[in-house]
């Protein structure tokens, strides 16, 4: 079983591209389901459809179905909203802004990869392709399986031995004055309940013998930015991240203004490849018009994944650990594999919040996790395969060379 999640910024093309990868893993003759955890819901769209909540099968081998994670919502989440939005409450939060404060962003998100665990788990299919809502969304929810997690499992403990010592003090105080302050076991046990699902979600999507992550992005610079972000984060989470989407290539043109996009494009593509190394990037031309429907979104998937009828479009790429960062003392050491660096002189300097990095002629750009932003190169080494970089913290930040 395969499970292939598209994310990338608003608008570049996460729905087609999934939607492409899933119909041409149908014509293989895979048995795939398509999911979007978008509330935009723009597969129906795409596939030129009408979807539902539930799974259907639009062509043959494709199911499709735009989760409806308001109803999970409700179940899951009930206990929790209601002891929230009690103590919102009880600080003087009117009722009604109090039940929207408790709606936790990117929640929805959550529940929606808790569809996206219960469908692959079902058995019925070999692939499933998730259209992801965009970046940053995506990105904290990724993360909330382990932080909450941890939370739940160091911190609430705690706190129920407390709450449970302080509901009779309360009782004494009266409901009034206590009132929602205290939370009850149920909401602890709803707590609990949710972190193990989430736990679950977790393994099954940093499983990199099952999951892949697909970047989109178009040939921009504010885009690529963002995408160079998304890609640090998710390697420091351990998600393997397989491919990049180069998607809105302008072709060559005759006239200055086309001409003009080409070139920028092309320099942004450059620096995509630098960004990216060891990641196929594949890119994706500016069609003529908007690829709605199977027909297109075939020509779509050909341009992705080659004609041939052989080539898997997701094939389960061993790419190892992309990137982690350990603490040796007060030193943050980096280390990342570059598979296509020749041994040599090891160049390592800060460049605003990116780290770039050269070794025997190639160059890496790598946007730096949030806690080496404020951490100085004080040294660098490469030994063919991997390279580590070593920080140390800095409270002006800085740049350093490094040559070994
Ligand atoms: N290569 C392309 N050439 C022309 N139009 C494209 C191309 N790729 C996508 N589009 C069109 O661009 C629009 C946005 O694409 P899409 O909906 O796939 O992006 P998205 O990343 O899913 O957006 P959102 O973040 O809103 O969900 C759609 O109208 C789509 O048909
Ligand atoms: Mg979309």
């Amino acid at each position: 079983m395969r499970i292939v999640l598209f994310t990338g910024k608003g608008g570049v093309g996460k729905t087609t591209t999934a939607s492409a990868t899933a119909l041409r893993l149908a014509d293989r003759g895979v048995k795939t389901l398509l999911l979007s955890t978008d509330t935009a819901h723009s597969l129906a769209d795409a596939l030129d459809v009408a979807l539902t909540g539930e799974p259907a099968e639009v062509t043959p081998g494709l199911w499709a179905a735009q989760l409806d994670t308001q109803r999970r919502f409700e179940a899951a989440w009930q206990q929790v909203q209601a002891y929230l939005a009690d103590l919102l409450a009880h600080g003087g939060v009117d009722p009604v802004t109090a039940d929207e404060l408790t709606v936790l962003p990117g929640l929805e998100e959550v529940l929606a990869l808790l569809a996206v665990r219960d469908l692959a788990g079902a058995g019925n299919w070999d692939a499933v392709v998730v259209d992801c809502a965009p970046t940053a969304e995506t990105l904290r929810l990724l993360a909330l399986p382990e932080a909450l997690g941890w939370y739940l499992d160091k911190v609430f403990p705690a706190q129920r031995r407390l709450a449970r010592g302080m509901r009779p003090i309360a009782a004494l105080l009266g409901r009034d004055r206590a009132h929602g302050a205290i939370p009850s076991d149920s909401v602890f046990d709803a707590l609990a309940r949710l972190a193990d699902d989430l736990a679950d979600v977790r393994w099954l999507l940093a499983d990199p013998g099952t999951t892949s992550v697909r970047l989109v992005l178009t040939p921009e610079a504010v885009v690529t930015a963002e995408a160079r972000r998304t890609f640090t984060a998710l390697a420091l989470y351990g998600y393997a991240v397989d491919m990049v989407v180069a998607n809105r290539v302008f072709p060559a043109g005759e006239d200055a203004w086309r001409q003009g996009w080409a070139a920028a494009q092309q320099r942004q593509l450059a620096a995509v490849r630098e960004s990216f190394a060891g990641i196929a990037v594949r890119e994706l031309p500016y069609r003529a018009a908007e690829p709605v429907g199977a027909a297109a979104l075939r020509e779509v998937a050909d341009a992705l994944y080659g004609e041939l009828p052989g080539a898997d479009p997701v094939p389960v790429l061993a790419t190892g650990e992309l990137l982690r960062v350990d603490l040796e003392g007060s030193d943050f050491v980096l280390s990342m594999p570059l598979p296509l660096a020749e041994p040599g002189a090891v160049e390592a300097a800060r460049a605003g919040d990116d780290l770039v990095v050269t070794v025997g002629g190639s160059r890496r750009v790598l946007a730096l996790p949030n806690a080496l932003r404020r951490c100085a190169v004080v040294g660098g080494d490469f030994d063919g395969t991997r390279l580590q970089v070593r920080f140390r913290p800095d409270p002006e930040g800085g740049t350093a060379h490094s040559d070994e």
